[in-house]
């Protein structure tokens, strides 16, 4: 076991090898050294060399504390998506490996959901704490894997580092409730307790923050946790595991498996001890795990796709307009559920937009997450560009015109040119279904109540955003929109402080927040009778 492990972090320090290699001074690694195999630059080897004495590169599951192979030795490949390459080997781990996870979980969850407040809250705070010190490690593995530019990616471990951080605060305000009575010899009251063990599924498009926006609030209301994250990026969530288990979360509250994802969701959702299951992704899957969570009546919260429209209105203020769809549009190279999908432009401001945004468009660098300047990575992978073009392709057959991009980017791979697409109508797939990737779809409208048409002609209602200056407009449009998050000249609006969530198909429950410890907990109503008696 020792050997597989070592070969596969040799694979690991090899990618940063290549990744990191830009001009720097080359110096020869020891021969016997197995986590360093060939010539590397200085950068790189601090690196890698940083990642593995922080134990951070972790490429096993870990159930009940301890890391484990898949039990028949399958492993399944983790490819960075800028170069094709593999980075890693993990285990692909099904129905057997979650059971014993789930048995784990359930295990601890006596004695972790028996802690008072404050001592969860403690474990949280030093979890937040070690995020903090290896942003840099960890920006960067989620670079390799998920392919999202460095800057980008270090601003996800503080965003998803924030959900940890919020979480160990707001452990401490899981308030009750006392009821005036009825009855003048009972008193009631209201106690809230944690749900149980929880079966998080989550994204590659975002492989730390979804991960802790869940299990933040979880851990932080006493519950324990079974994660499977995306078998595309897994070493970013295994990471945060082993961070878990630095700041000496308890062996068993926090579990990772991941491979088969439908033998590991089955297991989940079959489990009478998972008591919750809590999803990102996308809406096909989540209708799945409701009805899967039927069967023994679990608790479900969704986060699932988005078709986010972006209006413009006459009235807005063109730089402010340009730059907010601008980062609503290509946050991730668009692959995010909250991403602009649709940008509805009214017909006054609709040349002056278009020139201006095509121009900020034309400036995006594509490349390398790890290159200096880069602010679009590539698509995950190659079925993320096919998706892509066949929207295209369709709204180009229904006369739609190609303004700027258009096709894949002359990097190869799967990175694909930031587009703009004029003429679109409401019965493309580009205005029906997420595009997921950097494809900015143009409509033009006359008046606000046809905005708001357009805007709520979908089953989907994640995020949606407007741009105006006009006060009373900005409210009416708001509450108009049959949305959970609404950006007001803003395109960026996620936040570990705010309520994260959609309405309609885009799912149920809410993430961050105040709110978003509620997903958690159960209430019981305590009804204390015989009180006027000695
Ligand atoms: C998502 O794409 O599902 C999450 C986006 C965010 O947290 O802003």
């Amino acid at each position: 076991m020792a050997t597989l492990k070592a070969a596969r972090i040799s694979i690991m320090a090899g990618r940063f090898t290549k990744l990191m290699s830009r001009p720097r001074r080359l110096v020869s690694v020891r021969a016997s050294d197995h986590l360093l195999t060939r010539q590397i630059s200085t950068e790189a080897e601090s690196v890698a060399s940083r990642l593995h004495k922080s134990g951070l590169l972790r490429t096993q599951g870990l159930i009940g504390g301890k890391w484990v192979d898949a039990y028949d030795r399958k492993t399944i490949k983790v490819y960075n998506p800028a170069t094709g390459e593999v980075i890693a080997d993990v285990p692909c781990m099904g129905g057997r490996e979650t059971n014993d996870a789930i048995s784990s979980a359930y295990e601890a969850f006596y004695s972790w959901s028996k802690l008072t407040a404050a001592e969860r809250s403690r474990y949280l705070r030093k979890w937040y704490d070690l995020l903090i010190a290896h942003r840099e490690e960890l920006g960067q593995l989620i670079t390799l894997e998920q392919g999202k530019p460095i800057k980008e990616a270090l601003g996800e471990v503080s965003y998803g580092a924030g959900f940890i951080e919020f979480s160990a605060e707001e452990a401490k305000r899981v308030y009750g409730d006392i009821i005036p009575s009825p009855l003048a010899d009972r008193r009631l009251f209201v106690l809230k307790q944690p749900v149980g063990v929880v079966g998080a599924i989550t994204p590659w498009n975002f492989p730390l923050a979804m991960i802790t926006r869940k299990v933040g609030p979880a851990l932080a209301c006493g519950c324990t946790v079974v994660i499977k994250p995306s078998e595309i990026t897994p070493l970013t969530a295994l990471a945060a595991a082993e961070l878990s288990l630095q700041a000496g979360i308890p062996p068993g509250v926090v579990n990772v498996v991941m491979g088969n994802a439908s033998d590991i969701g089955d297991s989940l959702l079959a489990s009478t001890q998972v008591r919750k299951i809590t999803f990102t992704g996308s809406t096909a899957v989540g209708k799945k795990l409701m009805a899967g969570s039927a069967g023994t009546v679990k608790k479900v919260s969704l986060e699932l796709g988005g078709n986010a429209p972006c209006i413009v209105f006459d009235d807005a203020d063109l730089d402010v307009a340009v730059k907010g769809t601008l980062a609503a549009k290509f946050r991730n190279s668009g692959q995010t559920c909250v991403c602009a999908n649709r940008v509805l432009v009214q017909e006054g401001i609709y040349e002056k937009f278009v020139n201006a945004f095509s121009k900020a468009v034309q400036n995006l660098q594509v490349g390398d997450g790890f290159t200096e300047g880069v602010v679009q990575g590539p698509l995950i992978n190659e079925a993320a560009v096919q998706k892509v073009e066949s929207f295209l392709q369709d709204a180009i057959s229904k006369g739609a015109k190609v303004l700027l991009g258009g096709k894949r980017h002359s990097l190869g791979m799967s990175f694909y040119e930031p587009t703009v697409i004029s003429d679109v109508k409401g019965e493309m797939l580009l205005s029906r279904e997420e595009v997921f990737g950097p494809v900015a779809p143009l409509l033009r409208f006359k008046t606000e109540d046809e905005a708001i048409r357009l805007a709520n002609d979908t089953n989907a209602g994640l995020a949606a955003y407007i741009f105006t200056n006009n006060i009373q407009r900005s409210w009416r449009v708001s509450e108009a929109l049959e949305y959970g998050l609404v950006g007001v000249n803003e395109g960026i609006v996620s936040t570990e402080v705010a309520p994260f969530g959609g309405v309609k198909q885009s799912g149920l429950g809410r993430e961050g927040s105040k709110y978003g410890m509620d997903e958690y907990l159960e209430m019981k109503y305590v009804c204390l009778g015989n009180m006027n008696s000695n």
